[in-house]
């Protein structure tokens, strides 16, 4: 059984997961309509395990006798000035998730809610692969500078991507 004081942290982390989901998906469908075929692509990718990250935290909230809850959520505010300002927003956006992720640990630990703080290691690993794949993206970006080319090419890079880290083509 979950205490309200956990019950009501995961509630505000199922919902920061659900509004990263939509934060990726309004970055995807700019990605699309920009021509930017493999960046809407991996934002599509990006948008889908956020909602997965939420999911499992639904399922689990939900089979430690708590009800989980689905918030409305805030309409993504971007900065849609570049595909770089893109990914930057996204690099900003994971380290914010990740000090999330980290407050919800103290919590369980302050709570002595042991199965909680197990669960959670799961997300601080995520967090782990997440922040080192944008910050692996964001060098690419720095690297390619103006050049066209460049850009076509990490544009077909980032189909291979996936959100997590795993098989990156480097
Ligand atoms: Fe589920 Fe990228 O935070």
């Amino acid at each position: 059984m979950v205490s309200d004081v956990i019950l009501a942290a995961l509630n505000e982390q199922i919902k920061v997961e659900a509004e990263s989901s939509q934060i990726y998906l309004a970055m995807a469908s700019w990605a699309e309509v920009k021509g930017f075929e493999g960046i809407a692509t991996f934002m599509f990718k990006q948008s889908d395990e956020e909602r997965a990250h939420m999911l499992k935290l639904i399922k689990f909230v939900n089979q430690r006798g708590g009800h989980a809850k689905v918030s409305a959520l805030e309409e993504p505010k971007l900065d849609y000035t570049s595909f770089r300002t893109l990914f930057r927003q996204l690099y900003e956006h994971e380290v914010k998730v990740s000090e999330c992720i980290n407050v919800l640990v103290d919590i369980s630990l302050s709570e002595k809610d042991y199965a909680t703080h197990n669960f959670l290691q799961w997300y601080v690993s995520e967090q782990i692969e997440e922040e080192a794949t944008a910050k692996v993206i964001l060098d690419k970006i720095d690297l390619i500078g103006d050049d066209k080319g460049g850009l076509y090419m990490f544009d077909n890079d980032m189909k291979n991507f996936t959100s997590s880290g795993h098989n990156i083509v480097q």
